[in-house]
């Protein structure tokens, strides 16, 4: 077990089915460009090792699986770290063409304003069956057909250099025949394509049409991303895969990941003669783009003054900061414990000797201590000692509050506490 409760009491929270929630918004307005598919918001984040690894593929020794990277609630079970988790059970049960999960997943990871240990995930599929082909046609022809169907769309511009599969890189599965992959794969593409497109558009038409009427409004160049583009991916469970990203002010962002199903999977879940996609994206990210979000936090916010500015009634408008609360700044700096003397210390597991530090377990302690109110955590600086060979670490704590400003008095408390659990915790020494 390494989950600590401030996570655990997230569970409850369900952003992406809380009314008129940012997160809530974004799932709707993605699942409003897929009408025909069956969705699922409701399953619950505690899944066993063998849904969220095993049954995907996942090699027994990929980093995804470790406790650095992982929460687990004992050695069998672990906080769902995506959607993915889901895949087979969902092929199994077997009751749409399409489906779409949206859900909260956890992983273990940096503190800064757009990761946070909690976030939300959408997965979606789409399979066809060999074995139910209507009028003659092929798979292949089948699957042209559904592409035909999808909306076409100009105003954006699509940047994919990549060939539909490739034998080294992205290869075709033993099973698939090209023309199959090629169907499917731009069917994928279509589909998503359409989502960025029209989930943006929306966000810039709004925005433009009341940026004269309204001072909270930005102009439309500030909310216009749309230019994307595909590059080739790695996945376990997908092959050939990708990642779809958008350009966001001069930043080449990943907002999903996605790929041809794997055959095993829906073999062993029961289906092997059917064929298809699957994606995943993060709804945190998509959100923070259309809404202009500036930090991860927000989300988690009671405030009145972040949760009435968003209303799924409404035309989208993008986010107005309530005053932006100052920061203070504290770094903390210490020995890690070299190997000699962890082993040749009392007997206790929690020493950080340099082979088994993890910055995530820095990460973590920072979050524990700070709940919210840290913003971000970063390392500074790193020497090795010539003479002991000791190694030297150097973090940059940013303590913010989004909803106040905080005391003096108050950060310098929460710094000691900090600095006092790194030593319990890791057993480095403090410089
Ligand atoms: N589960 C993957 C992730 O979290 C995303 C993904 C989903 C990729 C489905 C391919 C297919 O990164």
């Amino acid at each position: 077990m390494n989950t600590p409760s401030t996570i655990l009491s997230a569970i409850p929270r369900r952003l992406h089915l809380q009314h008129n929630h940012p997160i809530a918004i974004t799932r709707q307005l993605i699942e409003s460009r897929f009408p025909d598919y069956k969705t699922y918001n409701d399953l619950f984040p505690v899944v066993t090792v063998g849904q969220n690894f095993d049954s995907l593929g996942f090699p027994p020794d990929h980093v995804g699986r470790s406790r650095t990277d992982t929460y687990y609630l004992n050695k069998d079970t672990v906080l769902r770290t995506h959607t993915s988790a889901h895949q087979a059970d969902t092929f199994r049960a077997n009751e749409s063409a399409g489906y779409l999960i949206s859900a909260d997943v956890y992983r273990r990871d940096a503190v800064d304003r757009s990761h946070y240990p909690v976030f939300h995930q959408m997965e979606g599929a789409r399979v066809w069956d060999r074995e139910t082909l209507q009028d003659g046609k092929t798979l292949a022809q089948t699957v042209w057909d559904d592409v035909a169907k999808i909306p076409k769309h100009t105003s954006i511009e699509v940047e994919d250099a990549n060939p539909p599969y490739h034998p080294e890189r992205n290869p075709l599965q033993d099973s698939h025949s090209a023309e199959e992959v090629e169907a499917i794969g731009a069917h994928l593409k279509r589909s998503l394509e359409d989502v960025v497109v029209t989930i943006f558009s929306t966000a810039k038409a709004a925005t433009s049409a009341s940026s004269s009427a309204s001072a909270g409004t930005i102009p439309a160049a500030a909310i216009e991303p749309l230019k994307v583009r595909w590059v080739e991916a790695y996945f376990p469970f997908t092959s050939p895969s990708w990642e779809l990203e958008v350009l966001w002010q001069g930043e080449w962002l990943e907002v999903l990941g996605c790929g041809i199903v794997k055959q095993p999977i829906l073999a062993v879940a029961g289906v092997p003669s059917k064929l298809g996609w699957a994606f995943g994206l993060g709804l945190e990210r998509i959100a923070m783009l259309l809404y202009s979000i500036p930090d991860i936090r927000l989300f988690w916010s009671t405030d009145s003054r972040f949760l009435s500015q968003f209303s799924s009634s409404q035309p989208l408008r993008r986010f107005l900061p309530y005053s932006k609360y100052p920061a203070c700044v504290k770094d903390v700096s210490f020995w890690l414990r070299t190997a000699a003397s962890a082993a040749g210390g009392r007997a206790n597991n929690a020493t950080a000797a340099s082979h088994d530090f993890h910055e995530n377990d820095v990460m973590e302690i920072a979050r524990e201590v700070c709940g919210d109110l840290v913003e971000d955590v970063r390392l500074v600086d790193e020497f090795v000692h010539p003479g002991t060979g000791r190694r030297s670490l150097c973090y940059r704590t940013n303590y913010r509050s989004l909803e106040r400003t905080l005391t003096n008095d108050e950060t310098n408390e929460l710094h000691e506490r900090f600095r006092k659990q790194l030593v319990q915790k890791l057993g480095v020494e403090l410089r």
